[in-house]
């Protein structure tokens, strides 16, 4: 057992992040809390961990910069390419034959737990690519960490984070920068980066395609759950929804319908 964090404090903390997240620490991931936790009190000049607890108590920025640094913020353009495949093949076409006969020709995207932005930007080369002229779309980007919003928002990526992205969008969509590359404006301003905890209600309504991948891997069911009806409450009918493909609502009843194409496996909320 480790010397500074007793049993008792991984317990005080443990209950304190779910509560304000939904992200969950067991045994296995204790390490990480441990090493998060050791850097905030340098950084605080802090010497003990109830000192600690009683700042994220009153100090709501700081409580956000502790959730923030116990995030795993992974993440690359075109992850599990199968789903964008399934977007352009499938979704897409979907939506532009129903979405016309309710006079709505615009499409509505949300990345929920957008990270450093490479999800969202990859979404919105896409649909700029695959649109038919008369048709338009928004992304809403949201996570909980502000250190990745701010990179996302700037959409400036080494050259080691650009590899996967096909060459032809690269030199359409990207400016070369010393270093890097940088999401031309065009594209930076179809995407709204916004802070979010998916704890709470986003406001968001009418969504025609949610993609929450990565995230609830990270929460327990019953914060899994509670998140997945959220996104209910925020989408239109007929729309989409993906999670991870290493995620699934099997067992959770929920009301979407678990939906097996050619490309990709995603859900739908049909009603
Ligand atoms: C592993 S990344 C996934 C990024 C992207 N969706 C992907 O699949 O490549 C998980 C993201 O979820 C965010 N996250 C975790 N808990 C969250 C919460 N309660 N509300 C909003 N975002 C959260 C983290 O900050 C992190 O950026």
């Amino acid at each position: 057992m480790s010397e500074f964090l007793s049993d008792a404090d991984f317990e005080l903390y443990r209950t304190k992040i779910y509560d304000e997240s939904g992200i969950t620490f067991s045994a296995t991931n204790r390490a990480i809390l441990e090493s998060r936790l050791k850097e905030r009190l340098r950084e605080k000049k802090l010497e003990s961990l109830r000192a600690y607890f009683d700042l994220i108590s009153r100090d709501k920025e700081e409580l956000k910069t502790l959730l923030d640094s116990v995030t795993t913020n992974l993440t690359r353009f075109f992850r599990n390419q199968a789903h964008f495949d399934a977007i352009e093949k499938y979704v897409v076409p979907e939506l532009i034959k129903i979405k016309p006969s309710v006079g709505d020709r615009r499409i509505r995207l949300w990345s929920a737990g957008c990270s450093t932005g490479e999800e969202p930007y990859t979404l919105a080369m896409l649909l700029t690519e695959i649109l038919p002229p008369g048709w338009s779309f928004e992304v809403v980007a949201s996570d909980i960490s502000l250190k990745c919003l701010m990179v996302g928002k700037e959409g400036f990526y080494p050259d080691q984070r650009v590899q996967g992205i096909p060459d032809s969008y690269l030199g359409k969509y990207f400016e070369r920068k010393p270093g890097g590359y940088q999401v031309k404006e065009g594209i930076r301003k179809t995407v709204r980066f916004d802070y979010h905890n998916l704890k709470n209600d986003s406001g968001l309504k009418g969504l025609d395609v949610v993609f929450c991948r990565n995230v609830l891997i990270y929460f327990d069911e019953a914060a899994q759950k509670a998140t997945i009806e959220r996104f209910w409450e925020a989408m239109a009918p007929k729309s989409f929804l993906f999670i991870g493909h290493s995620e699934s609502l099997f067992g959770m009843n929920t009301r979407f319908e678990f939906m097996k194409t050619d490309w990709a496996t995603f859900y739908r909320k049909f009603a």
